[in-house]
């Protein structure tokens, strides 16, 4: 089933936020996404019914095992793992991202080498450049001012010492869809782990971490409708071997064994009701094939809308669009980021903000791209993200709004 505009408009209705604000434009996706009805009843089941620690001898503890149990298998489905096993739940991407890292780390000499990107958010490459402290050699792939990144330059920076390569799957500040087969390959060839930052890719597009021949790959709730819940697919057999922090009381097996402390478990059972809304929009025999199905409709609808905002928005004299087209055949994420020549991005985004259009201004953590794009005194990009439930007539505002400022 395709996804158009009257589906959008029915989705609209799922979220509550929207139907509370329906003045406000929400082109802040990349930042942040509402979450729908489903989502909010999930959460406050989980506390009106089993608000309780796991492993308990009673029903309310047991109802929550089978809840946490019933979410890994649903976001394994989702992310096209195995099975839950593969599946660790924490706070955010960040958070995990450090624990792993860390336990990397203790595994790496001095002198190995880990690469991260210069297009990446600060999430993706904080965590493996603390590993210097180690005396770990962490070295970046180059950004292209196109907002690519040179894959000469990556060919050349995957050496035989190197351990890992961390690699986003799309830049939440330009929407560049990296080549992933081509990271994968690099890596292979000199037996590296390959480490993928989906954060921003998730939400747009379908994931299969088996044809990715991912070792890792963090995600993030709240990009995709769902709370504030980090998830971590790990290719099975690799999370048993890490030295990761955690107490000696701690169940040590995959996938808990980088889950410390106490699980968000009401936070987590909405993110299982995220990943079923998603779902309940495409068609298919089994719940694989319906995520796949809608995510596929849905990335159609939100690129041909980026596109539209891209193309207008580039013409308007003044305005300069960062980072990749949308050529034919390109695949990119539904974001698109700006600079004007009459206002900073922050200028910007307040009088866009005062106009209830929500678009994000600076670096969103994506410091470096914005940096190596030399945009830094100019107060960064004016950035705005499409998504599912986002309309041609949001987007005609934005483009009214933009022409004003321009
Ligand atoms: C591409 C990307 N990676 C990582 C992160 C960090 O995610 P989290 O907030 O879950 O730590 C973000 C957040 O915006 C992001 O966009």
């Amino acid at each position: 089933m395709a996804y158009t505009l009257e589906h959008c408009l029915r989705a609209r209705q799922d979220f509550p936020a929207l139907q509370r604000n329906p003045g406000l434009a929400f082109l802040d996706g990349p930042g942040g996404s509402q979450v729908t009805r489903s989502v909010v009843d999930a959460i406050a089941d989980a506390y009106a019914s089993c608000n309780v620690n796991t492993h308990g001898n009673f029903a309310p503890s047991r109802e929550v095992d089978r809840r946490l149990e019933a979410a890994r298998n649903v976001v394994a489905v989702f992310l096209g793992a195995k099975s839950g096993d593969c599946i660790s739940f924490g706070q955010n991407m960040t958070t995990l991202n450090f624990s792993l890292s860390t336990a990397i780390g203790r595994t790496l000499q001095k002198g190995d080498e880990v690469l991260i990107t210069q297009l990446d958010h600060e999430g993706n490459r904080g965590p493996w450049l603390k590993l210097e402290e180690r005396g770990v050699v962490v070295r970046e792939v180059r950004l292209l001012e196109s907002g690519e990144l040179d894959a000469g330059d990556m060919a050349a920076k995957v050496t035989p010492r190197t351990k890992l390569f961390a690699i986003g799957g799309s830049a939440n500040s330009l929407g560049t869809v990296n080549d992933l087969a081509l990271a994968r390959r690099l890596t292979r060839q000199v037996g590296a782990l390959l480490l993928i930052d989906a954060v921003h890719y998730a939400p747009h597009f379908p994931i299969d971490v088996q044809a990715l021949d991912a070792d890792f790959l963090l995600c993030s709730g709240y990009k995709f409708y769902g709370p504030h819940v980090g998830v971590l697919y790990s290719r099975p057999g690799l999370l048993d071997r890490l030295p990761t922090d955690r107490l000696s009381v701690q169940d040590p097996a995959a996938p808990y064994r980088i889950e410390t402390g106490t699980l968000n478990s009401a936070a987590i059972d909405g993110l299982r009701a995220a990943v079923e809304y998603i779902a309940s929009w495409g068609s298919g025999a089994g719940l694989r094939e319906r995520i796949v199905d809608a995510m596929t409709h849905i990335s159609d609808y939100e690129h041909d809308l980026a596109k539209i905002y891209h193309d207008a928005v580039r013409s308007i004299p003044g305005v300069r669009v960062w980072g990749p087209d949308f050529a034919e055949g390109r695949v990119r994420a539904p974001t698109v980021s700006i600079t004007l020549d009459k206002a900073t991005a922050g200028e910007a985004a307040k009088a866009l903000g005062d106009q209830d259009i929500c678009v994000w201004d600076g670096d969103f953590y994506a410091s470096r791209p914005v940096q190596v794009l030399g945009l830094v005194e100019r107060g960064g990009l004016l950035r705005t993200g499409i998504s599912m439930y986002n309309t041609r007539d949001e987007v005609n505002r934005l483009l009214a709004g933009i022409e004003k400022l321009a």
